[in-house]
């Protein structure tokens, strides 16, 4: 990484406020925190600054509470899960800037944890507003990006704040943008790349940047309904983004030019909705019912993509195979995530949904790598700029 990180800067005795992203899944009902993999990703930059004696001042949003106090987003349960891990208290302040996180912050001792609450509870944070930003940078003397998850965000706490502390990243944010890079600079051959999920639309930006340094594309879950259509298949009552079916043929015709092959599925399985009820039947993709929907990849191309995966020497996996909530349309996605561990491959999974199926099948540290970033690692892979990153200073 091109970025000045906390090893290049002296910050023994400091009140270093590092922007985590603690946006940790919870249960609706029980407000319990269901994944705790991005507070455990960002141990190593707080250990390392507890040790050289730093006071330590943890930034972080929960949710999207969209400017306004929410209480089922405080940070408290976050705080207390942290604590947890380390053995060691850690303070929290009942607001992230004015007077309450003043003092807070000048009460920390050397070695001690400050947790602030969620900065998005104040709308200056996504408008990236500059006097949020500096009351912000006021409680600090250094500040550390370790919010890759969030980097893809020009929020106040992301960027605004840099412009007033000198600005290094956390070592979650080297480990994901070097390892990230990796698979874009310089990936072992043959690379195959396993995308599903929802939406081709999110994904575009990424097939088209990642389309000409892979060996194999393997699409399944709920946007191989697109490429289906736009290969003339019906496909029943499932979701088509009818705006990108031009785009979808066009992504598979690049993929043709540049020799790397393209997958879809060639059986499907298929019910009448998205409900723990329902019944799932496999069928070919030229057998698709008109009043059915496509919930999970068929029998036949978990075995087609498990034949791919082999082959492989590196792996990047983002987005379900199917509807991976409801169990009788999670075995495409199970089998080929258990299968990852045995490739004699890089194994690289994008964040968010697909990187909590890894960890509920506690197959995460079987993996080489795990991304926190949902969005954060779509636009990455995308080629864009993360000006989370882009204001953190340069290596000299
Ligand atoms: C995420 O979960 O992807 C990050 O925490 C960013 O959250 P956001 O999409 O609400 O900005």
């Amino acid at each position: 990484m091109e970025k000045m990180t906390i090893r290049d800067v002296d910050i023994t005795g400091k009140k270093v406020l590092v922007r985590v992203d603690f946006n940790v899944p919870m249960d609706p009902v029980t407000g319990a925190i269901t994944d705790d993999s991005r507070i455990r990703a960002s141990l190593p930059t707080i250990k390392y600054l507890l040790e050289r004696n730093a006071k330590v001042i943890l930034l972080s949003h929960l949710g999207r509470p969209k400017g306004k106090v929410v209480e089922s987003l405080r940070l408290v349960p976050v705080a207390r899960r942290l604590a947890d891990i380390l053995g060691q208290s850690v303070d929290t302040a009942p607001d992230c800037v004015g007077p309450a996180a003043e003092k807070a912050a000048a009460a920390l001792k050397s070695g001690g944890i400050l947790m602030l609450e969620n900065l998005r509870f104040h709308p200056e944070e996504e408008k990236g507003d500059a006097v949020f930003a500096q009351a912000l940078a006021r409680l600090g003397d250094i500040y550390v990006n370790d919010a890759f998850g969030t980097s893809h965000r020009a929020h106040a706490s992301m960027s605004g704040i840099t412009r007033y502390l000198p600005a290094v990243a956390g070592f979650l944010l080297e480990k994901e943008i070097n390892t990230l890079g990796g698979l874009l600079e310089n990936p072992e051959h043959p690379f195959v790349a396993l995308f599903g999920g929802a939406k081709v639309s999110d994904k575009v930006a990424m097939l088209k940047n990642i389309m000409s340094k892979v060996d194999g594309l393997l699409i399944g879950g709920g946007m191989a309904a697109t490429f289906l259509k736009a290969k003339g298949y019906e496909v029943g009552t499932s979701q088509v983004e009818a705006d990108i079916i031009d785009i979808a043929a066009g992504l598979m015709k690049a993929a043709e030019k540049s020799g790397s092959r393209f997958l879809l599925p060639v059986d499907v399985m298929v019910a009448n909705k998205i409900d723990s009820s329902a019944v799932g039947r496999v069928v070919s993709i030229d057998a698709i019912p008109s009043d059915k929907m496509i919930v999970d990849i068929g029998t036949l191309t978990i075995d087609l993509f498990i034949r791919e995966l082999e082959k492989s020497r590196t792996v990047f996996w983002n987005g379900p195979m199917g509807v991976e909530e409801i169990p009788q349309f999670a075995e495409g996605t199970h089998a080929l995530a258990k299968l990852l561990p045995h490739l004699q491959a890089k194994t690289i999974v994008g964040g968010g949904s697909t990187a909590e199926v890894i960890t509920k099948l506690g197959l995460a540290d079987k993996i080489t790598f795990v991304s926190t970033g949902g969005g954060a690692s779509l636009e990455f892979l995308g080629g864009k700029a993360l000006p989370g990153v882009v204001a953190l200073r340069d290596k000299i």
